[in-house]
């Protein structure tokens, strides 16, 4: 069942004008970086209300930068696994228009994917919240929290907090993929988080293709996913790579 499901994937693939990508935690689990909802997620741990709140790094941002540091320190140490590997991959062949990921950890970027729009931002760069100036994630020191710039200013991530409106450039491009896609791969998300989550509903009503891929069904499965595949991202990716590689290879030649 699965192999024909990517088999049909692969060909969908192969047959559409523009393949749009959607991607989120899942893509990077196997990374070692934590899910934000499930078993071992991170809100688990953390409730997003007290911690992950734009009001709450402004009133008590020790208290996010728990929060903050232990993404931080995971996210610098993890490297793109076969799921990033394969839709670089795709996107080098020509069939991946562009990746809108809900994923913070810059590893579509690493992997060498060139056109990707970042919906809630990167946590590899910081700034002071109290005069603008940029810093490298890499360069924070976490040893007294919250880090602060040298004019005595908090940090924070270019991350978007809840609470906090999407960067614009990021959602009218979202929105002009979405739009004119003809096939959407979702991948790893929940599909719980707005605006975010509406995009493959925007996609699928423009006439797009939904193929999700994930370990568990989600709300898309069934109602706005035209097929499910279920199975690990970096398990997945991989196997439909290699036949639209082998399908588009046999159709020149
Ligand atoms: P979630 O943590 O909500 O969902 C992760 C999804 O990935 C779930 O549906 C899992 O079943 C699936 N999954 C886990 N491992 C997988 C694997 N190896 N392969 C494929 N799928 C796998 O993450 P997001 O949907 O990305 O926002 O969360 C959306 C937003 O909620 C995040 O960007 C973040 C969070 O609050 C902000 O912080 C603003």
């Amino acid at each position: 069942m699965t192999d024909e499901l990517i088999n049909r994937a692969a060909e969908d693939i192969i047959k559409a004008k523009k393949v749009v990508a959607l991607t989120g935690a899942g893509m990077s689990v196997e990374s070692g970086i934590a899910p934000f909802r499930g078993k071992g997620g991170i809100w688990e741990k953390y409730d997003p209300v007290e911690y992950a709140y734009i009001d709450v790094l402004r009133t008590d941002p020790g208290k996010t930068w728990i929060l903050l540091s232990e993404m931080q320190k995971e996210i610098l140490k993890a490297k793109p696994n076969p799921s990033h590997l394969s839709l670089a991959e795709l996107e080098r062949l020509g069939f991946l228009s562009s990746i809108i990921t809900q994923n913070v950890d810059g590893l579509h970027h690493e992997a060498g994917n060139k056109n990707v729009i970042e919906f809630h931002g990167n946590h590899r760069q910081a700034y002071c919240m109290e005069c603008g100036k940029q810093i490298k994630s890499e360069e924070i020191s976490l040893e007294t929290l919250p880090p602060r710039c040298d004019c005595g200013g908090v940090l924070r991530p270019d991350v978007v907090f809840f609470g906090e409106a999407i960067p614009p450039e990021a959602l009218t491009k979202s929105n002009q993929e979405t739009r004119s896609c003809d096939v959407m791969l979702v991948i790893g998300t929940s599909a719980e988080v707005q605006p975010a989550a509406s995009l493959p509903d925007i996609a699928k009503s423009s006439g797009a293709t939904i193929i999700e891929i994930n370990i568990e069904e989600t709300g898309f499965t069934g109602y706005t996913s035209d097929y499910f595949i279920k199975g690990k991202a970096g398990e997945i990716l991989p196997k439909i790579v290699n036949k639209v590689k082998d399908e588009s290879t046999n159709l020149s030649a």
